[in-house]
């Protein structure tokens, strides 16, 4: 039931304050975070950890890129991020302090079940970031995480990936408690960024008039460059799946750093490139590199869409639109910046007239390798 909305993506793009809220609900409390789930696996296994890898395909695997940041900075622990199924496919390197976390919307995805089988068998912990109850890749799994997004319909990934970020930062702030690398005070403080995110993810839906004229502006363009930096470089990444998915336009999303050791010769007159801006209050060094990226690139011609603070006036002279988000801590980026991504390439599928929540080729769960 689409619920009055016209697709089922529309209906869950619009459902992500309440994916995350639900996801928190129960998990966060006045003396910190507290993940019952966990408790199969024990604080003593948790805090003998001394790698951590995660798995998971497209969407999925982004989350994961995105939680990176944040659990290592928090936690002080080496994290990974692979492809499912080019982790299972070689000879990673697996001990008994090697925790593999798996994402999956389904649950039942061919490519990350084997890979969860895989480091079981070869004696990891794992555990599994999983949207549907009693789905495969959590049964298989020494505990699971549940994230409370409720059902995803529509085949392209949204609500899930933000409410898989929830989960990860909570298991990111469970285990930095675990193993005494934040204080409880400065824990409480990540929790109160985690729940603000619902309101200001309300905020940022707002701004789905003026992403629908742009894509109107764009329908007929051929290709779209997405850049980003630290935690909004996976943004780039999943703005960029978004937009092959749905509008079936060739798009690529880069780290912005990046540019000029390639992609800058890309740039011609009028190529849309979205870019993530940093906040320019909380991390003004990343911010300043970025926006000497964008004036590079406007520089050859390129028409930028800028992603920014709200206020970040940086950035006017040198962007064709800014697409403006809620103030929040660098980390926590990644929940506000992706959302106007989701809504542009919804509204360009739309204008297009193609088939938003059943994009071709595509199936909802992968349950083949
Ligand atoms: C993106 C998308 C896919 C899935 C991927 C993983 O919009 O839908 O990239 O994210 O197939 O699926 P799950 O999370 O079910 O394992």
């Amino acid at each position: 039931d689409k619920g009055g909305w016209s697709s089922f993506m529309a209906k869950e793009v619009s459902e992500q304050p309440d994916a995350v809220a639900n996801t928190l609900r129960g998990r966060v409390s006045d003396s910190g975070v507290h993940i019952p789930e966990l408790e199969a696996l024990g604080d003593d296994v948790l805090a003998g950890i001394t790698r951590i890898v995660v798995v998971g395909c497209g969407t999925a695997a982004y989350a994961g890129l995105v939680a990176k940041y944040a659990i290592e900075k928090w936690a002080g622990i080496p994290v990974e991020v692979e492809l499912s199924h080019e982790f299972r496919y070689r000879d990673p390197v697996i001990t008994r302090e090697t925790l593999v976390i798996s994402i999956s919307q389904s649950g039942e995805t061919m490519d990350t079940l084997m890979a969860v089988k895989y480091a079981g068998d070869a004696g990891a912990r794992t555990i599994s970031i999983c949207n549907t109850q009693g789905a495969t890749i959590p049964r298989e799994s020494d505990a699971a995480i549940y994230t409370h997004a409720g059902p995803e319909v529509a085949v392209a990934s949204t609500k899930a990936f933000v409410a898989q970020m929830t989960a990860l930062y909570l298991f990111g702030l469970h285990l930095a408690r675990v193993r005494g690398t934040l204080t409880n005070d400065e824990v409480a403080v990540e929790l109160g960024e985690l729940e603000a995110i619902p309101a200001k993810l309300t905020t940022v839906l707002e701004t789905g008039g003026s992403v629908r004229q742009l894509a109107h502006w764009m329908a007929d363009t051929r290709a779209v460059l997405f850049l980003g930096r630290h935690v909004g470089f996976p943004v780039a990444l999943e703005g960029a799946l978004k937009l092959k998915e749905l509008a079936y336009i060739h798009a690529e999303g880069f780290a912005a750093g990046e540019l000029k050791h390639g992609p800058i010769a890309l740039i011609e007159p009028g190529q849309p490139v979205f870019v993530i801006v940093p906040s320019p209050s909380r991390s003004a060094l990343l911010h300043a590199k970025v926006v000497s990226n964008i004036q590079e690139i406007r520089a050859r011609g390129a028409r930028v869409i800028a992603i920014a603070e709200q206020g970040d006036a940086a950035v006017l002279p040198f962007a064709d639109e800014v697409i403006p988000i809620p103030l929040a801590a660098p980390l926590f980026e990644p929940f506000l910046a992706v959302v106007p991504l989701q809504l542009f390439a919804m509204e360009l599928s739309l204008a297009k007239g193609l088939d938003v929540d059943q994009p071709r080729n595509l199936a909802k769960s992968v349950t083949v390798e």
